[in-house]
């Protein structure tokens, strides 16, 4: 198709070659410079109203702008609780092409995936942390978004997609919380099937959780009456990452449809996959 997309062989061979330092740390990634020189971020301090810590000074609302629609999506982050409150780069990156694919849609590397979608989407996001990607799609494409996390990131995330309540209400998208903890049976049955497309950004990091993060996709994806393609934007980090990618091509065919060049001081850039459960699998 496009120059930058690979079929399956070329996306596994991709995965293969790169070398890449196993000390690339993600938390020097974290840091609000390099994501404000890929957009337009305005930062600004909050009162802290949820039952936090109390003077949180990492505590954060940036507006991202999207060109687009020319309005901003607010989000608060909390950087001294987590990771899960921190806006990872993965997650800049899936914005941008959101925000691209609103206006540019002909060139845009999502129409492929997000043409065949029904004019009000449903979509699920698995581990949306501060929830940008998912507001932001919510926004973009006027689409009903279920914004999932661990229970104990679902007061921020609450957070931020009330703080969005009017951008949402304005182009016609909606998002809701749930609790989604990687394969927990009991969490993925409450929130059922009834998805069009999936997306998750900086997901695969730790390898204890390749396996349930698959299952989790295996039962979204291919456990209801049509399969359902999963967007991941992701930023490589540790050469381990390639056995999440393996047992995902067991299931999925995995296509590479966007890759950033690198930030500064780093190898590699985000790179945007498309999974697609292989004819064998599907139901
Ligand atoms: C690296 S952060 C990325 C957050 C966000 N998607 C972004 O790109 O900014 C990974 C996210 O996965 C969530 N997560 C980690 N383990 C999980 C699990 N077992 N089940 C569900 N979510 C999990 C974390 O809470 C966190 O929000």
């Amino acid at each position: 198709m496009m120059g930058i997309q690979e079929g399956e062989d070329e996306a596994e061979d991709e995965e293969e070659d790169i070398d890449i330092d196993i000390d690339i740390n993600p938390l020097t990634m974290l840091l609000p410079d390099v994501q404000q020189q890929q957009q337009q971020v305005v930062v600004e301090e909050v009162e802290d109203d949820i039952k936090l810590p109390a003077l949180d000074h990492q505590q954060l609302l940036q507006h991202h702008y999207l060109h687009s629609l020319h309005s901003t999506v607010a989000i608060r982050q909390l950087r001294s609780q987590g990771l899960s409150f921190q806006l990872w780069p993965a997650a800049t990156t899936l914005f941008t092409l959101l925000d691209r694919h609103r206006s540019h849609s002909l060139t845009s590397p999502l129409t492929p995936t997000l043409s065949s979608l029904p004019a009000r989407p449903r979509i699920l996001e698995l581990g949306s942390g501060t929830g940008l990607v998912g507001i932001s799609a919510a926004a973009t494409l006027g689409a009903y978004v279920t914004l999932t996390d661990l229970p104990h990131v679902l007061p921020n995330l609450q957070f931020n997609a009330d703080a969005n309540s009017q951008v949402l209400a304005e182009h016609g998208g909606s998002v809701h919380v749930a609790a989604l903890g990687w394969g927990e049976l009991d969490h993925m049955e409450a929130i059922g099937r009834d998805y069009d497309l999936i997306l998750g950004s900086d997901v695969v990091y730790h390898d204890h959780l390749y396996d349930p993060l698959l299952e989790t996709l295996r039962f979204f994806s291919v456990g209801g009456e049509k399969s359902v393609v999963f967007l991941m934007a992701h930023l490589r980090r540790w050469k381990k990452e390639s056995a999440f990618f393996k047992r995902a091509k067991k299931v999925f065919d995995v296509e590479v449809i966007h890759a950033d060049g690198p930030s500064d001081g780093l190898r590699v850039g985000v790179v945007v996959y498309r999974f697609a459960a292989k004819p064998s699998i599907r139901i």
